[in-house]
């Protein structure tokens, strides 16, 4: 092995009903919400030992692998604020030359072969290489400056500068999709165009033809335009093309039904 080069072996792997690339995916682990995840350890006698001693801790850290991601790059697109690239190393992003991850997550319960978690923001099947019990007393320091993250912070914490409204059209679409195949983004989309309607690459928002724009919201793109502090969602129509959609090569296309059933319902809404 040459010098330069380190094994890590996996500990365990996450188990989570969160799914990857999910449109309303929170950036770090949403404690609002009531999910839990596991982490089940490789099979052993040492793995349970080692456990020995954490119950007791309300937290701990995972280090963990961004096992998803091929490549890395030097500055990168935060989904949150500006329109402005930061340097790798000044975020929690994914793309990194060694896609570590840390998570400080809450411990619910020691169990035989697996431990307890609060909500994370691991994907299911992500492979842990350590655990370390949270210490406030030496992890924690709230008055410490978080430099460009609380610029943008602040101007999160300001009120919305657009207001959003949808046609008829967008409504009836947004409407059919929540009851008919139970995919609802209307709220995760209204904050985002509320906050910050301007082409952004990370937050799926282009320029189309004449004033409109399109964001994207998973596998579908609303339509809108903006006009002063006005943004107004025309309509909805599916992301993929329909040679994908019909591609039998192509199985896992997110949404793929419903899609299709969008296109023939709303011919006219579809490129
Ligand atoms: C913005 S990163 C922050 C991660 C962590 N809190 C940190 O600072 O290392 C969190 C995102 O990574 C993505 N993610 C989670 N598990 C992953 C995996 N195994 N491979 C690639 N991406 C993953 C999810 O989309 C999640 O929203």
């Amino acid at each position: 092995m040459p010098d330069d080069e380190l094994i890590l072996r996996p500990i365990g792997f996450i188990r989570t009903e969160k799914k990857p690339l999910k449109f309303d995916a929170r950036h770090q682990p949403d404690e609002r919400q009531a999910e839990t995840s596991r982490l089940e350890l490789l099979p052993g006698d040492k793995y349970q030992k080692a456990l020995k001693d954490l119950a007791g801790f309300d937290r701990i850290w995972l280090l963990w692998w961004f096992h998803r991601n091929k490549d890395w790059r030097p500055e990168v697109l935060p989904p949150r604020g500006p329109s402005k690239r930061r340097g790798v190393f000044a975020t929690r992003s994914p793309h990194r030359p060694n896609p570590l991850g840390i998570t400080p997550v809450q411990l619910l319960a020691v169990k035989k072969g697996y431990l307890l978690l609060g909500p994370c923001d691991l994907v299911d099947g992500t492979p842990v290489f350590d655990i370390k019990p949270y210490i406030p007393a030496y992890d924690s320091f709230p008055e410490a400056k978080s430099g460009w993250i609380a610029e943008v912070d602040a101007a999160l914490a300001a009120p919305p500068a657009f207001r959003v409204a949808f046609t008829e059209a967008a409504n009836e679409h947004l409407a059919w999709l929540r009851d008919s195949w139970g995919i609802d983004f209307r709220d995760r989309m209204t904050e985002m165009l509320a906050r910050d309607p301007s082409p952004h690459r990370t937050r799926r928002i282009r320029s189309r033809h004449g004033d409109l724009f399109d964001i994207g919201c998973g596998a579908w793109f609303a339509v809108f335009q903006v006009e002063g502090d006005l943004v107004t969602v025309r309509h909805l129509k599916p992301a993929f093309p329909l040679k994908f959609l019909t591609d039998p090569a192509r199985p896992v296309i997110p949404d793929k039904e419903a899609q299709l059933a969008f296109r023939k319902r709303w011919p006219a809404f579809v490129d």
